[in-house]
């Protein structure tokens, strides 16, 4: 079968959602590519896209280390969509006076989009008057460029938008129409690369699937591979996109870190009898988690240490196997947030990236979002068991024990509470539609009164959020009888003296609490 052909090329310039452009275009049906700016304009010249596209970045057009952009890449003639910087970058090769240099920090947050009704873009063609949108950045563009108009600004027309020169075919967005919070629902990429670009909609699912089996069979050879399937959606179902085609090449196994939510093992046993994977529990080292990841509090540190435990563990394990690689279910969230994609930030460590186990690493799926590998799982037929529940990080329940060192009591209380909240949801018919529920013991002492005695014990805290791909969430508000249900069904341990409730959305707060 003919490979689908890439038609949008992707400059990064280190913004945290570079990869959502590219996630979103592929929902759409459109095949993209990411590129360090200094890498793209060999590639423009081999491939011809359709269309570019500069994602955002916190760079400022003044800063000396600011991202180079090739400015040949305006000679082509092939269409460009500048976002946030990728808009001051175009702005300010226009015109060296263009921008305006951020006086009082950034501005960040929710904006309202006016589009401008007597200059009306084709990137905003079926779009409302008005949109909110999520922006953020430092500078801005002050006044549009010779040849430029203004097709957008915000409420108060303080801020340009949006502008655009059609005869050079430059496009530019001060907002990201990338990410959930901005209300478009894809609308300005799908217009931009399907009318402005008239790229064709040819990526689907079975292109995935068949890219991710060949792709890793290619990187694999005539070795062999090991894969810690965790039961979550990520692990079980590129083992079972690979274990038809690897066959005695995948050796799937399962390891109980002792930080596993209430029946998981008994679960991920059944899973991987439908899902037609082969898996070894391995249940030896549990202890030895405990004893080494319990010790530290600080998040960062606790992470690192589940990764170095796991690290050494997946390293016995993969001896055993004979492996020569490891396939790992690791997500572009995962690799994004760990700083470990293009030029984004480290926001927190993940324990199964960049392992460095000496053994070859495979991820097939690192370009891939959540709500992505949830319909590959479809695809599969894991549906019922595997796309409905709720993800669960890979440290486990040693991420929900905050601020004091965890301890197997400390893991059952949290491991049951968590049970408990999960049963109360599903009694009321919501849990399927929040996206994480998130159940943490904090480990600072407050006073509480039991019977007629006083308790000086833990707080619980109960975060429900939505998201459609974890990069941002909001909070996914419970009503007050079931908080109060809530409530009442945690403070029976005798260690909880309190119950609280988080709904801050991500960003700032992220959807863990570590
Ligand atoms: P955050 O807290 O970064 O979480 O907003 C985003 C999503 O990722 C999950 N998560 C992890 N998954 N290993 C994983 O496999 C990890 O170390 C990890 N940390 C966070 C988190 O539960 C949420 O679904």
């Amino acid at each position: 079968m003919e490979e689908t052909k890439t038609q949008i090329l992707i400059i990064d310039l280190g913004s945290q959602y570079t990869e959502v452009i590219r996630r979103s275009l592929r929902y759409l049906g459109f095949k993209s590519v990411i590129l360090a700016p200094e890498k793209s304009l060999e590639w423009i010249e081999n491939n011809t896209p359709k269309g570019i596209i500069l994602s955002g970045g916190s760079a400022s057009v003044y800063d000396l280390d600011a991202p180079k952009i090739p400015k040949k890449i305006l000679d082509f003639g092939i269409p460009i969509l500048g976002i946030c910087f990728g808009m001051q970058w175009l702005a300010y090769e226009s015109d060296k006076s263009a921008i305006e240099k951020v006086k009082e920090g950034k501005s960040y947050g929710p904006v309202e989009i006016n589009f401008n009704q007597n200059n009306k873009s084709a990137l905003f063609e079926n779009l409302k008057e008005q949109i909110n949108a999520w922006s953020s950045h430092g500078d801005s563009v002050g006044k549009a460029p010779k040849d430029f108009l203004i097709t957008a600004t915000s409420k108060e027309g303080s801020v340009i938008e949006a502008m655009e020169c059609v005869e050079k075919r430059l496009y530019a967005v001060q907002f990201h129409p990338e990410v959930e919070q901005t209300e478009d629902e894809n609308i300005i990429l799908n217009n931009f690369a399907g009318e402005i670009c008239e790229c064709v909609k040819d990526y689907s699912k079975k292109d995935l699937i068949r890219e991710i089996e060949e792709n890793t069979k290619k990187l694999l050879g005539t070795g062999v591979a090991i894969i810690g399937v965790s039961g979550g959606v990520d692990s079980t179902t590129l083992a079972s996109i690979l274990a038809p085609k690897l066959k005695d090449q995948l050796k799937a196994f399962f390891i109980d870190t002792g930080g596993m939510r209430k029946g998981e093992i008994e679960k991920v046993k059944e899973i991987a009898v439908k899902a037609a994977i082969n898996l070894q529990i391995i249940d030896k080292y549990k202890e030895k988690f405990i004893r080494e990841v319990g010790k530290t509090t600080d998040a960062e540190e606790k992470r690192a240490k589940f990764r170095a435990v796991y690290g050494e563990v997946f390293q016995e394990v993969a001896k055993s196997f004979k492996a020569t690689h490891m396939i790992q279910g690791t997500l572009a969230t995962d690799l994004i947030e760990s700083g470990s994609a293009g030029n984004s930030a480290l926001i927190k460590t993940h324990h199964n990236v960049d392992l460095n186990l000496g053994l070859k690493e495979i991820s097939p799926l690192n370009d891939l979002f959540k709500f992505e590998v949830r319909e590959l799982a479809r695809e599969f037929g894991l549906e019922e068991l595997v796309s409905k529940r709720q993800p669960f990080p890979g440290p486990g329940l040693y991420l929900r024990v905050i601020g004091v060192p965890v301890t197997e009591e400390l893991l059952e209380i949290v491991r049951e509470a968590d049970h408990e909240v999960t049963e109360i949801l599903k009694k009321h018919g919501i849990y399927d539609k929040i996206s994480q529920t998130i159940v943490a013991l904090l480990g600072v002492k407050t006073v509480g009164v039991k019977g007629d005695g006083r308790v000086y014990g833990y707080t619980l805290v109960v975060r429900t959020v939505e998201t459609a791909d974890f990069m941002t969430v909001k909070g996914f508000y419970l009503t007050p009888e079931i908080c109060e249900e809530i409530s009442s069904a945690l403070v029976k341990h005798p260690k909880i003296v309190r119950v609280m409730y988080d709904w801050t959305s991500k960003p700032p707060a992220t959807t863990e609490f570590e």
